[in-house]
């Protein structure tokens, strides 16, 4: 096989980091570019133990400058683009709709208008647009999202990651265009924002803070570990087929405030509080505007046409994510320190 340059957008967040880890070490022979603007989301410590590959390159950039990304196109030779690079979190999307447009929206047209003009027909080449089980829209109480079931975003984040779905189909579509989609439920894991549920509540739990649970406490989401999504996406991007769309997800309905419970008394354990501390920090807040009631993803074409499902229960990727946050205290502080931000904007520019 010819070697891969294979361009990762979003390689310095949550789960582009883990996807950076699994290629970088899965495929030696081809070399793995990392494309991020360090936003607030974005932390090269996610990266230290691949730093020094000899198959791994950071490139500081922005998906919206057509300069930067046409200057990686001609640097590295990209003939791959596996793409994470986004404002992900919903609360934010509510306050700045426009960031989302701009990076969700433009960011990924841009990547593809460079894509298509570096790349030939016939030549190999792979777009992967990665995307959320939330341009499905919201649930009632029955039913599974499958790839057929129609867009429906409901808040700024889901219209913006629909509307680059759209996209990206629509680039196939005209221009024949080599593209894959993936749309994934909500994830969890080490190198998470605790801006994100689980994160925001461990970071909580630790410091003895309230636990803000929005509305009833009844929204359901489907959790899935961080590594399986990651396992997903290569299963995908090496055997999946062009123009096809993948939806992820792990088969685990669960109420929030469920979530919340069992990883208050998980917490507890782990730092030998007496049990039912935690859980009376829980704090029942207003809840977000428009919030999404339930998410459930039907994943049976990935199982059945690639093999894949989750390696992890959910109760086995809360325990491993608790003992990362706890082992990795430092990170958390970095991550929420004015000072830390200041000072990496210092190093890194971002
Ligand atoms: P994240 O917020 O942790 O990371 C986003 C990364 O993108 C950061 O490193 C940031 O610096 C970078 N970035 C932002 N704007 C950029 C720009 N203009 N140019 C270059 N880089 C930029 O996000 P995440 O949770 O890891 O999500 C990654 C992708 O997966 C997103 O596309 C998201 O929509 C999708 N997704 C996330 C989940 C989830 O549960 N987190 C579920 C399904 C799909
Ligand atoms: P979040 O992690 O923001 O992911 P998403 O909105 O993309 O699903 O939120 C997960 C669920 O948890 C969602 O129903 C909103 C709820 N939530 C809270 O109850 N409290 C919080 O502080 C946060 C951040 C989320």
């Amino acid at each position: 096989m010819n070697k891969r340059n294979i361009l990762i957008t979003g390689g310095a967040g949550f789960i582009g980091s883990h996807a950076i880890r699994l290629f970088v070490n899965k495929y030696p022979d081809d070399h793995i570019i990392n494309f991020d603007l360090l936003t607030y989301a974005g932390n090269l410590e996610n990266l230290r133990d691949v730093d020094a590959k000899s198959n791994y390159s950071f490139v500081k950039g922005d998906i919206m400058s057509e300069a930067e990304v046409e200057k990686a196109f001609s640097d590295f030779d990209i003939s791959h683009v596996i793409h994470f690079a986004a404002e992900s979190h919903v609360d934010r999307s509510i306050t700045d709709p426009l960031a989302f447009l701009r990076t969700n929206i433009l960011g990924t047209v841009n990547l593809m208008q460079v894509a298509k003009k570096h790349w030939r027909e016939n030549g190999n080449h792979c777009f992967y647009n990665i995307s959320t089980d939330e341009v499905y829209g919201s649930l009632g109480d029955t039913g599974l999202f499958l790839e057929s079931t129609s867009y429906d975003p409901q808040s700024p984040y889901s219209a913006s990651k629909a509307s680059s779905d759209h996209f990206v189909r629509a680039y196939a579509n005209t221009y024949g265009f080599p593209v894959k989609i993936s749309n994934c439920s909500n994830n969890y894991g080490p190198n998470q924002f605790p801006e994100k549920l689980l994160p925001l509540m461990i970071h909580n739990i630790l410091n003895k803070r309230p636990l803000p649970v929005y509305g009833d406490g009844t929204n359901i989401r489907d959790w899935l570990y961080v590594v399986d999504h990651v396992e997903a996406i290569e299963n995908i991007f090496s055997n999946g087929r062009l123009g096809e769309t993948y939806n992820i997800g792990g088969d685990n309905e669960i109420k929030n405030i469920d979530l919340v419970r069992s990883l208050c008394r998980l917490m507890d354990e782990e730092l030998g509080r007496e049990v039912g501390e935690s859980e009376k920090l829980i704090t029942f807040v207003k809840d977000r505007p428009g919030h999404d009631k339930r998410y459930a993803i039907d994943a049976s074409k990935i199982k059945n046409e690639l093999g894949w499902t989750p390696r992890y229960t959910v109760d086995e990727g809360l325990k491993s994510t608790i003992q990362w946050y706890l082992s990795n205290k430092d990170w958390l502080e970095h991550v929420t320190s004015r000072k830390y931000q200041e000072y990496y904007k210092e190093q890194y520019g971002a």
